[in-house]
């Protein structure tokens, strides 16, 4: 049984994510997709929105999504998963990427960091440029799951007038 974990803070999920965990399901029997738990950093979701948001554009029973905290390669033993996979859209991506999977590896050598490559339509979409267009009112339709850009349409949208 192969298990990887796909870590990240998927806040929210994009279908560039989506894609990934669809693919990563070619090489891997089951796929945690494990959101980090940051309470330093301000989030638009909470964790349980963002769990929910990729159960809905993922529905698979060889997918489970997790909360983890501390270091990733402990939850990745933890769960007994083989690999870590992460996506890679751009050369710029790729230098923080390969600092990570060599300290991951230190860390736990019995872990090994998997890259896909992100799929050329995605390639530009980021959960922070989809917050940022979405919040400006601009058009997200097919770079993220309905379930998503509904969410964020509701979270965005204009507050009616005072009663
Ligand atoms: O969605 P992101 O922000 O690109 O995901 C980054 C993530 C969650 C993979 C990374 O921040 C992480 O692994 N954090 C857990 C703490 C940890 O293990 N740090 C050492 C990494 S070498």
């Amino acid at each position: 049984m192969r298990k990887a974990i796909y870590p990240g803070s998927f806040d929210p999920v994009t279908n560039g994510h989506v894609d990934i965990i669809r693919r990563s399901l070619r090489l891997f029997d089951e796929v945690v997709v494990a959101i980090l738990v940051n309470p330093t950093k301000q989030a638009l979701f909470t964790i349980e929105e963002r769990r929910d948001m990729i159960l809905e554009a993922v529905a698979s029973d060889r997918v489970r999504v997790e909360f983890f905290d501390g270091l990733l390669v402990q939850f990745a033993a933890s769960r007994g998963a083989s690999a870590i996979v992460r996506g890679i859209r751009a050369v710029a991506d790729y230098e923080y990427e390969l600092q990570m999977a060599h300290m991951n590896r230190r860390l736990e050598p019995g872990v090994e960091t998997v890259f896909l490559m992100s799929a050329d339509e995605y390639s530009y979409v980021s959960s922070r440029l989809i917050k940022e267009v979405a919040s400006l009112g601009g058009a997200i339709t097919g770079l993220v799951p309905a379930t998503v850009e509904a969410r964020l349409k509701a979270r965005f949208a204009p507050a009616g007038p005072e009663e």
